[in-house]
């Protein structure tokens, strides 16, 4: 599904406002493939993919969605060349401020979860710019994945838990899966109970790996900037149609 493979209109009604999932969290893929589609540059590509974060953050605000996790770039990310990399933080902060009054008007709080003390210094200071003036919001949980790699979450909480173990704070009998659960960025989190992948890759490429263990998988053919609403509302028809049954008959 993309531009050309056009997706209908859908209504918002059609949607069971009391079957909605509480958390949806996406890898947005294809940018890169996006732009050579177009014959414009990678940067580009990845310009017009955050006009699609905008699209897809007001999307989830409008339909009351509370928790949206975004993975907007991951531990392997910085491997890419410097100038791609020196791109998507211009970008990344760009967005920052763009978009932080209306995020704050429209009652959305903005966290973010991954290694950001690698983010660059102004960067970071954008960020908790936005966190500090979001953090009592209420309607809309926007969790940026920056920096984020679920191997480098499992090994932080390990750290930390035997730390504790060593002080004394934790009995290591005590170890269960809600022990490891509030260890990990995404404590207090709920679980996501839907995870899309644009671009048709059917991998999971280092995404939230504790979390995902009862989640729906959703890949979408579409590259990510042409991802907007009407596929979005298309996948929540399809996801409240499943049969959730967490190990159980
Ligand atoms: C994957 O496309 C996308 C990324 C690595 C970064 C995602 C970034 C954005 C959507 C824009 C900036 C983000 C925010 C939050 C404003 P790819 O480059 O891997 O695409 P390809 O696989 O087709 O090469």
């Amino acid at each position: 599904m993309n531009s050309s493979n056009s997706i209908s209109p859908v209504n918002l009604t059609d949607l069971n406002t009391s079957n909605l999932p509480t958390h949806v969290a996406i890898i947005m893929d294809g940018n890169g493939r996006w732009a050579k589609k177009h014959r414009i540059n990678r940067i580009q590509g990845h310009e017009k993919g955050s006009e699609a974060v905008r699209e897809v953050v007001q999307t989830c605000r409008e339909i009351g969605i509370r928790h949206l996790t975004l993975y907007a770039f991951s531990t392997e990310n910085w491997q890419r060349p410097k100038k791609e990399v020196d791109a998507l933080m211009v970008l990344l902060k760009r967005f920052l401020k763009s978009e932080r009054k209306e995020m704050h008007e429209k009652n959305i709080r903005m966290s973010v979860i991954g290694q950001i003390e690698r983010l660059p210094q102004d960067v970071r200071a954008e960020l908790q710019k936005v966190m500090t003036l979001t953090k009592k919001n209420s309607a809309l949980h926007l969790h940026l994945a920056l920096s984020y790699g679920a191997r480098a979450e499992i090994v932080r909480m390990a750290q930390v838990v035997s730390q504790k173990c060593k002080s004394g704070q934790i009995d290591p009998e005590a170890i269960d899966e809600q022990c490891v659960a509030e260890h990990l960025y995404t404590h207090g989190i709920p679980d996501p109970d839907l995870l899309i992948r644009t671009s048709g890759e059917m991998r999971i490429s280092n995404f939230l790996l504790w979390q995902i263990a009862y989640t729906e998988l959703y890949v979408t053919p579409t590259l990510w900037p042409d991802f907007g609403k009407d596929e979005f509302v298309h996948i929540l028809k399809d996801y409240q149609s499943r049969d959730r049954r967490f190990g159980r008959v």
